[in-house]
């Protein structure tokens, strides 16, 4: 997959290639990313450079400037004035020294990262002799993946100290065109909406200083044509693999080049004593011609294949939820009540949300005291536990390990564990703090009272939320340390309770970034579950997540977030496209929809490796929403139609499915109508329509009004 000639290094596995070569006084220089070249022999791209007025030349050479140069590490203060990969007070210079293949990866230490079996990497190192500063490029290809790794590690080889201000994992250099920019948006409750753009001449960025990776800008991008559709077209995709603050840059310079940068965010001022390394998160980037739709499809493989955690038993159980019916309201008599309810209609786990720990009633208390409440839990969690695993249900138990509350016996103990401790006033979130994770000792507090809680009971379920930004933290080193020591607890602690289920949670999806999921099983999508909301939200997420890293529960009507009223229907199709599944309901509630629940709980067990290991396309968006769900083996396929608004006398629609096996033919379950696949991929199945009369026999109908959803089942016969 690396080849090395006289042009320079071509890594290429048959679906993409990334090149480049030394120039002139040994800068790297960027010559390709994109579809695979097969060779770099007779490839004439080389960087073009011409008389640029103003521009300053490079060490005395008017044709070459380093400020259009296309670069793998470019820096300041010698004629590049876009924003630097690298920098360093007094850094002008960074010179190829030498370069090596290693089969595998970099070890990253602490660092979450793409699995490295069967990967080879191409690391390069530069340096600058002045300064007595290592910079360090490594380039990893993976076969049969459309995604390449980069990242960079800066030592100090001098003998004073340096201080770094950035090393942006990611940074390439694109030739002049016209591109648009794909990333994603939100806040609470409205998580991953797609936004797209013209990328125009100057600097655009986005990114979080909030602590986490944020549902405000999460780290994720794809740099397209103006042309590229869900189908066809160019789709340049970018990742970082890291939960923290984070930045992306998108600059085109005048002469329409584009330079995209993804790391940390610049002027981090890391201290680098001599000696001294810092190595940059993983980023990722990845390359298709097949359109947004064939992006997705390269990040669901390779997230299944190399980043979420590899589990003996994928299976995850249908689950019935507290939160949405009990809140803070939580008693051992209620759970045992809801487990009764739960088991009988058929779910397989009950998990017991905020509010079982000591004195917690409300927001306000109790955060860090993580034991049973003893008025309301007297006989402790192991026997619960018990009890729940006794009517034949796993048990699944919520923590927020990383945060402390004011009035709780932590905080009392250890005021100054918090960040912000040194300030007047440090700012609360949710009327909470954030235990300062970069210090030794609450690093090893954290992990030992979660361990201990999962060895006192029999929890098959973890629910790690995370409900505030960090404030009160201009140290980028501390923020750094702080991801590191998060990412070690999760880490020991999944290692030494290998059948825990980890999801990651912060207030929905605040921490909804490849970071987590190479520690975390799952992510709890959003704290909005009503499914028309969800519609937006599962779809933003589908571009980067497969489904089996996504977790959905169908919540009470009206939806407590935005009091929308939505059938259980509506619910339960849009909930079905999530790996991780369950309800929320009161038991009253479970008893009004008993028969509905049971069939649901039906329908998610018997679909479960058909929602993990499915292929996932979204085939309309927009009022219609039309999702399509393959099986690997292509003999069963799951439609979802979601109409948002109702209107009267509708058109009909109909729409082409995706890749199935021409020559097959598909029976429509419960109509028992019989296509071929070629009749349902050219000509296409017709949609469910409100006028019953208007569907082919017995074909599902549309209920009229807002937000109707129906699932169309086939099989191959
Ligand atoms: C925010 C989460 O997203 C919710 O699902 C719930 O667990 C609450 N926190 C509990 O406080």
């Amino acid at each position: 997959m690396i080849e090395e000639s006289e042009k320079g290094w071509l890594l290429d596995n048959g679906l993409v290639a990334y090149a480049l070569r030394v120039g002139e006084d040994g800068v790297l220089e960027h010559l390709h990313f994109g579809g695979s070249l097969g060779s770099l022999a007779g490839f004439s791209a080389w960087p073009r450079q011409a008389y640029r007025s103003l521009q300053i030349d490079d060490r005395g050479k008017p044709f070459r400037h380093l400020g259009t140069l296309a670069q793998e590490l470019p820096f300041f203060g010698r004629g590049d004035f876009r924003s630097p990969a690298i920098a360093a007070p007094g850094l002008d210079e960074l010179v190829f020294e030498s370069a090596r293949k290693i089969e595998g990866g970099l070890d990253l230490g602490d660092l979450p990262s793409a699995r490295f079996e069967g990967a080879e990497t191409l690391q390069i190192r530069t340096v600058s002799r002045h300064m007595g500063l290592e910079v360090v490029l490594s380039l990893t290809l993976w076969p049969g993946h459309p995604v390449l790794a980069r990242t960079v590690t800066v030592r100090n080889i001098s003998d004073r100290p340096h201080l770094l201000d950035r090393a942006s994992s990611l940074s390439i250099d694109l030739p002049q065109a016209d591109r648009h920019i794909v990333h994603l948006t939100g806040s609470w409750a409205r998580e991953m909406h797609l936004q797209r753009h013209r990328i125009e001449t100057g600097r655009f960025s986005f990114g979080s200083c909030r602590g986490t990776s944020s549902a405000q800008h999460p780290p994720f991008i794809a740099l397209t044509d103006t042309d590229t559709t869900e189908l066809h077209g160019e789709v340049l995709g970018g990742a970082l693999v890291y939960s923290g603050n984070h930045e992306t840059v998108v600059e085109k310079d005048e002469f329409g080049a584009v330079r995209l940068q993804m790391g940390l965010p610049g002027g981090m001022r890391w201290p680098l004593a001599p000696g001294e390394a810092f190595i940059a998160p993983q980023a990722l980037l990845l390359h298709t011609d097949r359109g947004l739709g064939g992006m997705s499809h390269g990040w669901h493989d390779f997230v299944r294949e190399r980043l979420l955690p590899e589990r003996r038993e994928p299976y995850r159980p249908v689950y019935l939820n507290t939160w949405e019916s009990a809140y803070f309201e939580v008693d051992e008599d209620k759970v045992e009540k809801l487990a009764r309810a739960a088991k009988k209609l058929g779910c397989e786990m009950l998990v017991l949300d905020d509010g079982w720990f000591k004195g917690r009633r409300d927001d306000h208390t109790s955060l860090g005291d993580w034991q049973a409440d003893p008025k309301r839990f007297s006989r402790g969690m192991g026997e619960l536990a018990r009890r729940v695993t006794a009517e034949g249900l796993k048990f699944g138990l919520w923590f927020e390990p990383e945060m402390v509350s004011r009035e709780s016996d932590l905080y009392r103990e250890h005021p100054d564990w918090i960040i912000g401790a040194d300030r007047d006033r440090p700012g609360e979130g949710r009327n909470q703090l954030t235990l300062d994770l970069s210090r030794p000792e609450v690093e090893a507090h954290i992990e030992s009272v979660v361990a201990s809680m999962l060895r006192e009971a029999d929890i098959s379920y973890v629910k790690w939320d995370m409900n505030r930004f960090v404030s009160d933290l201009d140290d980028a080193k501390r923020a750094h340390l702080y991801m590191l020591a998060l990412y070690r607890i999760v880490r020991k602690l999944r290692k030494a309770f290998p059948g825990v289920v980890f999801e990651n949670c912060a207030s929905g999806g605040n921490r909804f970034d490849f970071g987590m999921l190479c520690l975390f099983d799952q992510t709890w999508t959003s704290d909005l579950c009503d499914p028309e909301g969800r519609l937006d939200i599962q779809s933003g997420a589908s571009h980067f997540f497969p489904l089996s890293a996504l977790a959905s529960y169908i919540g009470p009507s009206p939806n407590h977030q935005n009091g929308r009223i939505s059938s259980f229907e509506a619910r339960r199709d849009v909930a079905f496209f999530c790996g991780s599944r369950g309800f929320s309901l009161s038991a009253e509630e479970l008893e009004a929809h008993a028969s509905s629940v049971k069939e649901t709980a039906g329908l998610y067990t018997s679909t479960q490796s058909l929602v993990t290991k499915g292929r996932f396309d979204r085939l309309r968006t927009g009022a219609e929403i039309i999702w399509q769900l393959t099986s690997p083996s292509g003999d069963e396929v799951v439609i979802l139609y979601a109409r948002k608004r109702s209107e009267p006398n509708p058109p009909f629609a109909s729409v082409r499915l995706r890749n199935l096996e021409k020559g097959s033919a598909y029976r429509m379950e419960g109509s028992g109508e019989l296509w071929r696949a070629e009749s349902l991929m050219v000509a296409g199945l017709p949609m469910p329509h409100t006028d019953h009369r208007a569907n082919p026999p017995l074909m599902k109908a549309l209920p009229t009004g807002d937000m109707a959803t129906a699932l169309l089942r086939l099989r191959r016969v």
